[in-house]
């Protein structure tokens, strides 16, 4: 994406606080085990207000009486570390590449923040990760208070930054749009050569390597979460990420996983047969879930909530669930009860963007839902879940776990479903895992 963007973000976020500074850091590394990291994952809302992917950064906005300025603190050039782990941009090119105002080293921080500070009312910051800058800020803050002399503020309100960023994040802008639907066409490619390449005797490794394989070779930045590729009951275990089961004839396969695209997450399942045929009782389940997730996008628009397209699915799913006996009594019974949810336990949808879960809020301040507008994101995800080990289930559903998910953006007519085109249809399923997976890596 272009710097300008970014540039313009920080202005937007910044505009109506006047007095204040806002203090956004990158993430770090993460050990891994003795001399080794986790591979490196940039904060979203770092990324969101600088495109900037390098660890140990701080960005500081201040807004003194509508006087914008954005100084961010990167690692030193370095030539001996460069050379052991990796390029830095360094405070001078990244001035210019990233149209800062100013840039420092990192090594400086300590030095400057309290100059930095001074002259604000109000300071917003994380109150929870990154103790190690609370902690310097408020060290900061006290020097500033302890050397007050002249007429300037000093940050005496604190207040929590991460739902301020997350408000702007909630409506996508059509560059995010576009990434997303960029990684959603990577975990189409990636979905289709996973069902072509399951097969009995197939273990569950090889498809998520498959799947990873994929995400990388098509230009994405990796999974956008733990790949889930669970056969038979594994599937019952909603967040079974071991993947590392033989994939058994006449076993199903429930796989949710999604490229990351820039950084923007894609979140689908998809659940087929391991032999290419469903089963009779596979296919009255899904069925039910399916038609639960189609009502359920039908009912995006905007102002409309989370919680009523959970209702829509959750209802659909009920209704199923009493044809098959597995419910007593009426569905508007069974939805208060929430009796379901020995079979459905989990939500129908979350907001979806730079984070999976996307970090943004999901009430107003006035408490209520947020409803939604056009450019938000959310997924629709219902599932029925039988584990095997439940004797209360007749034996013909135990074992099966089906849940579909689809990327829904709301639009002003309604919605788009970013994920549509991902082999769902009981007929296309069939046909996609009865592909040749070769022609996928081509
Ligand atoms: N993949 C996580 C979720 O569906 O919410
Ligand atoms: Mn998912
Ligand atoms: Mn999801």
């Amino acid at each position: 994406m272009k710097q300008s963007i970014y540039k313009n973000r920080r202005l937007k976020l910044v505009k109506k606080y006047k007095n204040s500074v806002f203090l956004i850091p990158s993430s770090n590394h993460k050990k891994k085990s003795h001399d080794t990291d986790y591979p490196f994952r940039q904060d979203s809302n770092f990324y969101y207000l600088t495109g900037f992917d390098e660890p140990h950064c701080l960005l500081v906005i201040s807004n003194i009486e509508g006087k914008i300025k954005s100084t961010l603190f990167v690692r030193p050039k370095d030539e001996f570390l460069e050379m052991w782990s990796g390029r830095r941009l360094g405070p001078v090119a990244a001035k210019t590449d990233l149209k800062m105002d100013d840039v420092h080293s990192i090594e400086k921080l300590q030095k400057l923040l309290p100059s930095l500070l001074d002259g604000h009312q109000n300071l917003y910051i994380d109150f929870f990760d990154h103790k190690n800058l609370f902690e310097e800020v408020r060290k900061s803050v006290h020097s500033l208070t302890l050397r007050k002399k002249n007429k300037s503020y000093i940050p005496n309100d604190w207040h929590h930054l991460p739902p301020i960023i997350g408000e702007m994040r909630l409506v996508k802008d059509q560059d995010e749009i576009k990434a997303m639907k960029k990684a959603n066409k990577i975990t189409k490619k990636a979905h289709e050569a996973a069902m072509a390449l399951t097969r009995p005797g197939t273990n569950e490794r090889e498809v998520d390597a498959l799947l990873n394989y994929i995400f990388n070779k098509e230009g994405g930045n990796g999974q956008a979460y733990e790949n889930i590729v669970a056969s038979g009951d594994n599937a019952n275990i909603l967040h079974y990420v071991e993947n590392n089961t033989l994939v058994k004839d006449g076993d199903l396969m429930l796989i949710d996983a999604g490229c990351q695209y820039n950084y923007y997450a894609s979140d689908v399942t998809r659940t087929f047969p391991v032999n290419g045929v469903f089963s009779d009782n596979q296919k009255i389940i899904y069925e039910i879930v399916l038609s639960s997730q189609k009502k359920a996008i039908k009912a995006v628009k905007p102002g409309q909530t989370l919680a009523k397209i959970h209702e829509v699915a959750s209802k659909e799913l009920i209704k199923g669930l009493i044809t098959l006996k597995l419910l007593k009594g009426t569905v508007a019974e069974n939805f208060k009860s929430g009796k379901y949810k020995k079979f459905y336990p989990h939500g129908t949808g979350h907001w979806l963007g730079l984070d999976v879960h996307d970090n943004v809020p999901y009430l107003s301040e006035k408490l209520e839902d947020i409803k939604f507008k056009p450019g938000m994101v959310i997924t629709v995800e219902p599932g029925l879940y039988f584990p095997a080990h439940d004797k209360k289930i007749p034996k013909k559903y135990r074992g099966i776990g089906i849940r579909i998910e689809d990327d829904i953006l709301v639009t002003s007519k309604g919605y788009e479903n970013l994920s549509e085109n991902i082999p769902k249809e009981i007929k296309e399923v069939e046909r996609a895992c009865q592909q040749n997976h070769l022609s996928f890596l081509s």
